[in-house]
């Protein structure tokens, strides 16, 4: 595995900074010791035992790798000189071009998990351009410990995927949503309705990830379903009948 050495989250308190920070410590691939967050107002209760401190400075001399976890409106306001470390943005829409500038960093990523991250369960693709290749492996291995990740090698792939992955949890919601509205117009009880509803959006992520098929192969087998056709494996497989 490649050496991550010491970690700097920038905005380290908010949600997403905070959840990566519980994953990199939570999972052993940074030590606390090695840790440092910073926040703006407020140290947050109940985050990780780590360095914590108001100056981005400080956290960018103790860090070979930091991370930019502040809103995209906040970040003209971040002013550090991280010229020879690794430099990673969580930040939506602001540029590779636009960190190396304002940063001094010749080694810079971007990723985008997405709110399951908190779980363990993000989807996290990174776009990387540096002067050192074990770059690649350093942002893989950090964001491994928020759930799967994706190396993309187009810059643009970032931004649709902060539209796509990046707000993936809201598309299963909605047809939860959708699905417990019909339910409910048709007389079923509200509880019953967002149980059955939510039932078949975790109960669907779940077969999908045991079945590890395409999409489009999980389609095919209900639309060719007959109803006595033991041929349909995967689902008899997965609830062991
Ligand atoms: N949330 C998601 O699911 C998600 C997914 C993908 C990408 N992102 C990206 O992740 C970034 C953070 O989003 P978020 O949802 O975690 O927002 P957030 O909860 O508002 O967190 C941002 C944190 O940055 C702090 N901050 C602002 N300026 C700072 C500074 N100069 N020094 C230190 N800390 C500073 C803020 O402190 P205050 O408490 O003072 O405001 C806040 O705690 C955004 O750029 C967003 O585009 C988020």
């Amino acid at each position: 595995m490649v050496a991550i050495g010491r970690v700097g989250i920038i905005g380290g308190g908010g949600w997403l900074g905070s959840a990566i920070a519980k994953a990199l410590v939570g999972s052993g691939t940074v030590s606390d010791q090695l840790l440092t967050c910073s926040f703006r107002s407020n140290k947050p209760e109940n985050s990780v035992d780590c360095l914590w401190t108001r100056d981005n400075s400080e956290l960018v001399k103790k860090s070979d790798v930091v991370i930019l976890s502040v809103r995209p409106g906040d970040w003209s306001a971040i002013d550090i000189d991280a010229g020879g470390k690794l430099v990673v943005s969580v930040m939506a829409g602001v540029t590779v071009e636009d960190i190396k500038r304002r940063t001094g960093s010749t080694r810079v990523g971007r990723a985008l998990p997405n709110a399951a991250a908190e779980i363990g369960y993000s989807y996290t693709p990174f776009f990387v351009e540096s002067s050192e290749p074990k770059d690649a492996d350093i942002i893989d291995t950090l964001f491994r410990s928020c759930g799967t990740v994706d190396a993309v090698n187009q810059e643009e792939h970032i931004d649709y995927f902060t539209a796509m992955s990046g707000s993936g949890a809201a598309f299963p919601a909605l047809l939860a949503e959708a699905l417990m509205s019909d339910a409910i117009a048709r007389g079923v009880p509200a509880e019953v309705a967002q149980r059955a509803a939510q039932q078949v959006i975790i109960g669907a992520g779940r077969l999908q990830e045991f079945n590890n098929v395409s999409p489009s192969e999980t389609v095919k087998s209900f639309v060719d379903y007959k109803g006595n056709d033991r041929s349909w494996h995967h689902c008899d497989a997965a609830n062991g009948i």
